[in-house]
C-alpha cells in the first residue's frame, strides 16, 4: 500500500515527527474524497475546499492544486482503489515546539488510500441519531484537524445505538459530527446556510444543486431542533456516506418512520450522477 508524502509515493509509513504542528497543535487541514468504481468524486471541488482551508489559517499549499490532482488519481491507481476514499492532510509542517507559526517552515503533505463501502442498506433502511449541543469553535466552516467535539460527538451516538450525533448551538440545529442535516417539510428541504457554523459538505452541495435541478423548493435557512423533530423527512450527507434517511432522532420517530420519497429521489439522482 503507497502513501503520498510531500511530493513522493512511498510505501506506507506510521512514523510521524513528534514535532510536526498537526500532531501537537492539530495545526492543519484535510479532505476525504470519496472514490467509486476506481474513480475520484468531485475531486476538483474538494481541492478547492482544501485550498480555502488553508489560505483561512495561512497554511500554503506544497503544490498545485492540477499537481496534486494528478498525484491523488495517481494514488488510487496504484492502489487499485475500488470502493473507498483519500484523505489527505496538510499540516503546518514541523518545527520546535512553539505555539506562533514557524518561520520558514514548508508543510507537510500525506495521503492515503482507504477501503469503504456504500452504505446500501442504511441508505434504504434509514438509521437513527441522537441530539447533541453543538461545543466547537466558531470558525467550522474550515475542515481542520481539530475534531474532538466531533469524536465525542460521534462517540454518544454509537454509545447509543445510533450512526449519526446531530448537534445544535441552543435551538438551532447546525450539522452532525461528519455530515450536514437537511430536513422537508411540506415538500420544501432546509438545511443550515453555509457560513462559520457549519462544514460547507461536497455531498450538501451536489445535493442543493440536484434539488434546483428537479426543481425541489430548497432554502438554505436555520431550523430548530423542535422543526427536526416535526419535519416529515430528516437526513444527513457526506461523502461515501451519501444520502442517509435519519428516521428516528433521540426517542422520536421522525415522519412516518421510514424513508421519505425526498430522499429517495434525490439519492437516485446522486447516484446517477456519479459517473
Ligand atoms: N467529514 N460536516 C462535517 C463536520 C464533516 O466532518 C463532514 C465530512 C461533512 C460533510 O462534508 P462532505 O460532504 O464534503 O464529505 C459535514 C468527513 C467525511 C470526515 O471527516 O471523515
Amino acid at each position: 500500500m503507497k502513501m503520498l508524502l510531500n511530493d513522493s509515493m512511498i510505501e506506507r509509513t506510521n512514523i510521524v515527527d513528534i514535532e510536526d504542528r498537526g500532531y501537537q497543535f492539530g495545526d492543519g487541514i484535510y479532505e476525504v474524497i470519496g472514490v467509486y468504481e476506481g474513480r475520484t468524486f468531485l475531486l476538483d471541488e474538494h481541492l478547492q475546499r482544501l485550498q480555502r482551508s488553508a489560505s483561512e489559517l495561512r497554511i500554503s499549499l506544497p503544490y498545485t492544486l492540477e499537481n496534486l490532482k494528478a498525484k491523488l488519481n495517481e494514488l488510487v491507481k496504484v492502489n487499485e482503489l475500488n470502493e473507498g476514499v483519500i484523505y489527505l492532510q496538510v499540516t503546518r509542517g514541523t518545527a520546535e515546539r512553539w505555539h506562533q507559526f514557524p518561520e520558514n517552515t514548508r508543510p507537510n503533505l500525506v495521503a492515503y488510500t482507504k477501503e469503504e463501502e456504500v452504505m446500501t442498506e442504511l441508505e434504504e433502511s434509514g438509521a437513527k441519531a441522537v441530539l447533541t449541543e453543538d461545543i466547537r469553535w466558531l470558525r467550522c466552516d474550515i475542515k481542520t484537524l481539530n475534531l474532538l467535539p466531533n469524536v465525542l460527538a460521534k462517540q454518544k451516538a454509537i454509545e447509543n445505538g445510533a450512526v449519526e450525533a446531530i448537534m445544535h448551538r441552543g435551538n438551532i440545529v447546525t450539522e452532525g459530527s461528519a455530515s450536514n442535516v437537511f430536513i422537508v417539510k411540506d415538500g420544501t428541504v432546509y438545511t443550515h446556510p453555509a457560513n462559520n457554523y457549519i462544514l460547507n459538505g461536497i455531498t450538501r452541495q451536489k445535493v442543493l444543486e440536484i434539488c434546483r435541478k428537479n426543481k425541489i423548493a430548497v432554502h438554505e435557512e436555520t431550523f430548530t431542533v423542535d422543526d427536526l423533530f416535526q419535519a416529515d423527512e430528516v437526513f444527513i450527507t457526506a461523502t461515501k456516506l451519501d444520502i442517509i434517511p435519519i428516521i428516528q432522532v433521540n426517542e422520536r420517530i421522525i415522519g412516518n418512520g421510514k424513508r421519505g420519497k425526498v430522499a429517495e429521489t434525490l439519492l437516485q439522482d446522486f447516484r446517477a450522477s456519479i459517473h
